[in-house]
């Protein structure tokens, strides 16, 4: 790894072993790419890529007459010179103008990778990644810009975010400020998006580019389940074993807009950043703004080794604390089990079954606070409820922690309900806007993250349940979209801020918690998975994948999930049938089969299970416990997708190739057919693995692949409904 300053003609090379970056500055000034994808030489002089043979309808200026923005490559356009595209980022001066251009002023290259203030990024050591920081200016707007990009050793991977400063002494306005934007020189290319709803979130779905733009977005105040931020670039032909690829992942968890534009010269222009609606902020002299990271990420060989690309990273440089590359303790939820109507002695015999099972992990949902013994109250009231806690949490954690188990529980911490004593004493620490109604979600109105003093207060609250009990785990939940945004405390010039500043907010409660309780495992949670972002791992290693915990439904949901975050963040548990959002019944093992890939546990009342249920259940945890740590950080491959056909299939290899977990899953049966191969990946063609008894090679195994016809038994074929197994690879 490198980076490389030609200092004649003012060009970067940033490249590892696997792929170059190279930047140029334009003859205005302006930084323009030259190049992005595979390693390639560095030559003397790169600058022959930039077009100037054109006629271009306005070009920069007299000397460059044949030279305009719009016919080449920017690598953080503004609009209102000579490039009409869509625009990075955008200024408001004092005088109404936004027109802007910053050109190259310095620049520094170092080890390593600076933090990005209050918010989540990846991290690197010295020897890890090297980051080039260019400074630009805009001497009208008195301004400064400084674009980083960091390119890490071991990763096809560039790291990106820009930096405002108002250098002048007059206040200037942003009102867009993407946070990255990378041109590219032709459109043949397929968008893919993680589209979804609650209950069915991540679903992939994929378009073919052309002129024009393409855009996803969240405005919800959360990355959403809507759509995920999150976006795969794709050549036409690239699937998940071959071809080029690159991703674009938003490390952040509020409004977003990604956009593919493509210009009718052929240049493709991705941009991703904060959506630029409802943003505004304002910088007086000194003042800086700096935006989130974008992870953007390449491969030539499929989208396999793209998304391993993101779970490796994301695991070794985003997430933190003693839970990195830890495998995560198998835990029983209450919810499903019992929701809010529990007593102690229930959630105790719910927890001693469990204990025999072998679960590791007790966690009580909702309910045990406040007034709240419904959807109505409570939330903000985050003190015991005497009637269901009879000895406040603490005493509940030691009777679990006594049985052998560890104990975490549920919070909301950004909610509030209008029935609550939280509300009745402050109720302008909501987002609200006066004289006009506000619109509940789940009987909820969402605090003012955005004022310090709130966070504060539910940080006090929380604290002290958490410090009086010895507790293991928190799942932190938000279950509606902010409405009506306004801040009671803000101006009216500082209301652009507010959903950007709430954001903030969560992270700092969440920074502050995890630094009180540095042991703590976190499971973020937003209604399921509406908040499933790379930002939120670096607070919260794991989330709760989807509400919808019907195992085929899963299937789906999961692999959808696993194009842009590790295997061991997705939260996935075995629920009771008929399942409570599908009504679907799927027998025991299929459950667990499909749960096993992601963080694993149980989301009903094991004293409800058939013995002969329990006894596999018994049975499932053990296979977890001697597998996990290969199935939550091995090498994972999709196999079969459950979006075009009525199976799917998946597994993981150890980095050393010796061992494998693979997972065969058919959704609906399709009768009267053959029950066919399963194409296996990633092993080592040459040496032979034990399966299910017999001995078979690599090579065979990945090219004419197992015979399903193996997994036929009596009584039992593949190929029916819900029919599935989890079979193990071992190297002899
Ligand atoms: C949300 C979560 C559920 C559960 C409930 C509790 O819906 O996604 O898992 O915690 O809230 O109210």
């Amino acid at each position: 790894m490198n980076i490389i300053w030609n200092k004649t003609y003012g060009q970067f090379h940033l490249y590892n072993d696997s792929i170059s970056y190279i930047i140029g500055t334009a003859p205005g000034g302006e930084l323009t790419n030259l190049y992005f994808g595979k390693r390639i030489h560095a030559a003397d002089d790169m600058s022959y890529v930039i077009f100037r043979m054109g006629m271009p309808n306005v070009a920069v200026d007299a000397d460059t007459e044949s030279y305009s923005m719009e016919l080449n490559r920017q690598e953080y356009p503004s609009f209102g010179t000579t490039d009409f595209g869509t625009q990075a980022y955008e200024i408001e001066m004092s005088n109404g103008s936004r027109v802007s251009s910053f050109v190259y002023k310095s620049h520094t290259i170092f080890p390593g990778k600076k933090q990005i203030n209050g918010l989540p990024a990846t991290y690197a050591k010295d020897e890890e990644a090297m980051t080039l920081e260019v400074e630009l200016c805009d001497e009208v707007a008195q301004a400064s810009l400084v674009l980083s990009y960091t390119i890490f050793d071991r990763y096809p991977v560039i790291a990106r975010h820009a930096v405002f400063t108002n250098r002048g002494n007059t206040r200037i306005k942003l009102t867009r400020a993407m946070s990255c934007c990378l041109d590219l020189p032709d459109q043949d290319y397929e968008w893919m998006q993680f589209t979804g709803a609650w209950a069915r979130e991540r679903i992939p779905e994929t378009r073919k580019l052309g002129t024009g733009t393409t855009s996803i977005e969240s405005k919800r105040g959360t990355s959403s389940a809507n759509q995920n931020p999150f976006i795969i670039i794709k050549r036409p032909h690239t699937d998940d074993f071959a071809g080029e690829a690159i991703g674009f992942s938003f490390v952040y968890s509020g409004n977003f807009l990604a956009a593919a534009e493509g210009g009718t010269h052929g240049r493709l222009r991705i941009l991703m950043g904060i959506h630029p609606d409802r943003f505004t902020w304002p910088l007086d002299k000194g003042d800086s703004f700096e935006t989130p990271e974008v992870i953007i990420a390449a491969t030539d060989k499929g989208l396999n080794d793209l998304s391993q690309t993101y779970h490796m990273l994301y695991n070794n440089h985003l997430v933190r604390g003693k839970w990195k590359n830890e495998p995560r303790p198998i835990l029983n939820n209450n919810w499903e089990a019992t929701f809010m109507d529990f007593t102690e002695e229930d959630i105790l015999r719910i927890a001693s079954k469990a204990k025999e099972a072998g679960v590791e992990l007790f966690v009580l949902d909702d309910g045990w606070f406040g007034e709240r013994n419904d959807d109505f109250a409570g939330l903000g009231d985050w003190v015991e409820n005497p009637e269901k806690l009879p000895q406040g949490m603490s005493g509940l954690a030691r009777k679990i922690n006594a049985m052998g188990l560890k104990f975490g529980f549920w919070i909301e911490p950004e909610m509030v309900n209008p029935n609550s004593n939280l509300y009745r004493r402050h109720p302008d620490w909501v987002l609200a806007t006066p004289g006009r109604k506000s619109s509940l979600g789940r009987h909820q109105l969402v605090l003012d993250f955005s004022r310090p003093e709130v966070v504060d207060h539910i940080y006090n609250m929380l604290f002290k349940v958490m410090s009086d009990a010895p507790i293991s785990y928190i799942k932190w939940d938000m279950n509606r979209s902010l409405t009506e945004v306004f801040s009671m405390d803000a101006s009216s010039e500082e209301q652009g801020t507010v959903y950007h500043r709430y954001v903030m907010g969560v992270y700092s409660l969440y920074s502050r918690l995890i630094e009180a309780f540095p042991d703590i495992l976190f499971e973020s949670c937003s209604s399921g998975g509406n908040r499933f972002d790379a930002g939120m791992l670096y607070y919260a290693p794991q989330a709760w994948c989807s509400d919808n915990t019907d195992a085929i439904d899963r299937i789906r949901i999961q692999y959808g999930s696993s194009y842009g975050y590790p295997i061991v963040s997705i939260g996935s548990h075995v629920s009771a049938v008929p399942n409570q959002q599908t009504g679907r019944s799927v027998s025991i093992s299929t459950r667990a089969n499909v749960a096993y890939f992601g963080t694993f546990g149980y989301e009903l009342d094991l004293n409800e299970l058939s013995d002969e249920e329990f006894a596999e259940v018994k049975d499932q945890i053990a296979f977890m416990k001697k597998y996990r740590d290969l199935i939550q950080f091995g090498r994972f491959y999709r196999l079969r997708s459950p979006f075009e056909t009525d199976q799917a299939a998946w597994m993981v290899v150890s980095e050393d190739r010796s061992r494998a977990v693979v997972g065969f899953y058919c959704m609906r049966s399709n009768v009267n057919t053959l029950p066919g191969f399963l194409k296996l990946a990633g092993l080592d063609p040459d040496r032979q693995y034990s399966m299910e008894g017999e001995k078979y090679y690599g090579d065979e195994l990945m090219n004419m692949g197992i015979t399903l016809m193996r997994f036929y038994k009596e009584g039992f074929t593949i190929s029916e409904d819900h029919a599935s197994f989890v079979t193990v690879l071992e190297a002899v």
